[in-house]
Order: C-alpha cells, then structure tokens, then sequence
C-alpha cells in the first residue's frame, strides 16, 4: 500500500509548470476539519483522520517535489489530550503507522524534525522519532516538521525555562537576551519562519500553532475540509500568495 502511494507521486511533476515563480519557503498546514470531514458521512471521527493522514502524507511530498524548502504539519497539539480516549488513540496509531513506513522518505532525502514536548508519548514513538530524525539529520532536499503534543504557549514556557536556567548559572545576562537568544530555545530552533499559513475547514484562528514562528506569514483560510484539501487546492493558495506584497513592517 505504501509503495503504490508513493509511486503515485510522480504525478506532481505534471502540475508543476502552473505554479508561480515565487513559493514559499515554508509553509504550514494546520490540517483542520478531519472530524467534520466523516461526519458527513456518517462515518466516525476517525475515519476523517485516517483519510487526513493520506492527503497528509500526498501533499508533503508534492510540497518536496515542487521545491518547497520547509512544509510543517500541526498533527496533535498539547489542547488535544482533551480529546476523547479512543480519539487520541487513533491518532496515535495513525502517527506510528507514518513513523513506521516513513523510511521511504530517507530515501527522498526529506529531512525529518519533530516539534513539541515528546516527554508525553508513547516510549516506541519517542523512539522512531528520534531515530527518524537521526538518520536524516544531512539531507537537504525538504525539512518536514511535524508537530506533534506542540502548543506554541507551551514552547515559549519552554525556552524562557532554558533561558532562565542559563541567567541562574551565571551564564546569561538578562539584557544580553535578544530575540535570537528566543528562537535558538525554540522547538523550531534554526528553522525559518513561517511565510504561508493555511488552514482549511472555514476557521479564522491559528490554534496556538508556532505563534511565535507565524509573526509575519501570510495566511490562507478556505472552507474545504482537510481531507479534500488535495493538490489543486494547494496549488491556488500558492498562486495567492505569490500575488501578496510582503513588506515585514517597511513600506
Ligand atoms: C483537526 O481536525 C485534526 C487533528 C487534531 C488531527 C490531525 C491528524 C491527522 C491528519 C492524522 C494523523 C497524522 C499523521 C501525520 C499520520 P478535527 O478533528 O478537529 O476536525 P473537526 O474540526 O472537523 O472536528
């Protein structure tokens, strides 16, 4: 199964010469509306997971194969623990499920980096994910974030804890601190910024998702659900911000 999927992704080739010149270089997806997604359907909530996974797993390495140079994906965020049990299971086992066919991305040269608090999960995920993470620490083709028991409060919370620890040691002096001193405590520690923001399923919010990371990305809202959020809708939100004046507070 996993290898027809990938062999499906030579199709991304075809839908490259649409796209603008100008793309992102990093991109996040807050993949909302899985829930919704099944629902309507009269399936369970779950079963718009599972669906999401797939389209999670096709448009991360459309994003590779088009040039995306860093895409990050919001899979469970530290609110989400609220969930119902067999919920947050299914999720689970959907991200080892991933974790465990996810060689297959070493050999695309994708990077793998995983944000948030492992601390929380389960022994064998922490595991894969270090391992994951190890093996493909040189590869240069694409960063792929995943965001994983990540609330952007909690990694502030986090790096002022590390900050603090160094001005208690004697090893930081508070005015030294500048917003560099920030980002390199961040979970996202050496990555870009966020440039486009997107998330489907009609919400207007960001959901604590890299706020600190997201200070200027542009953002992309549309009422498809995440799991119909497939290539072509990728393609207009990347037309759209192509057609955006950035201008970072200058003029
Ligand atoms: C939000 O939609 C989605 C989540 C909290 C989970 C996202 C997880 C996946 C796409 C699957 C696992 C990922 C990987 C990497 C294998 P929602 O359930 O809140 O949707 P709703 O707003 O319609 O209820």
């Amino acid at each position: 199964m996993a290898l027809s999927f990938f062999n499906k992704n030579k199709k991304a080739k075809k839908s490259v010469e649409k796209l603008p010149d100008t793309l992102p270089n990093h991109v996040g997806f807050i993949m909302d509306g899985n829930g919704r997604w099944a629902t309507k359907r009269g399936m369970p909530r779950t079963f718009g997971h599972r669906e999401g996974a797939k389209n999670f797993k096709d448009l991360s390495l459309y994003c590779r194969d088009i040039g995306i140079r860093n895409a990050s994906f919001y899979v469970f965020s530290t609110e989400n623990w609220k969930r119902p049990q067999d919920e947050i299971d299914a999720i689970m086992d959907l991200f080892w499920d991933y974790l465990s066919e996810a060689d297959q991305y070493l050999e695309k040269r994708v990077r793998m980096i995983f944000v948030g608090d492992r601390s929380r999960l389960q022994d064998r995920l922490q595991k894969r994910m270090n391992e994951l993470e190890n093996d493909s620490k040189d590869f240069e083709k694409m960063n792929l974030i995943l965001a994983i028991n990540y609330g952007g409060r909690d990694e502030i919370r986090h790096a002022t804890q590390e900050i603090a620890r160094q001005v208690k040691d004697g090893l930081l002096d508070p005015d030294a601190i500048t917003e560099e001193t920030i980002e390199k405590h961040l979970y996202t520690a050496g990555l870009p910024d966020v440039d486009l923001l997107i998330r489907p399923s009609g919400e207007l919010r960001l959901s604590n998702y890299l706020i600190w990371q997201c200070a200027y990305a542009e953002y992309y809202f549309t009422n498809v659900l995440w799991p119909d959020f497939k290539r072509n809708e990728f393609n207009k939100a990347l037309i759209n911000y192509a057609q955006r004046g950035r201008r970072f507070g200058g003029i």
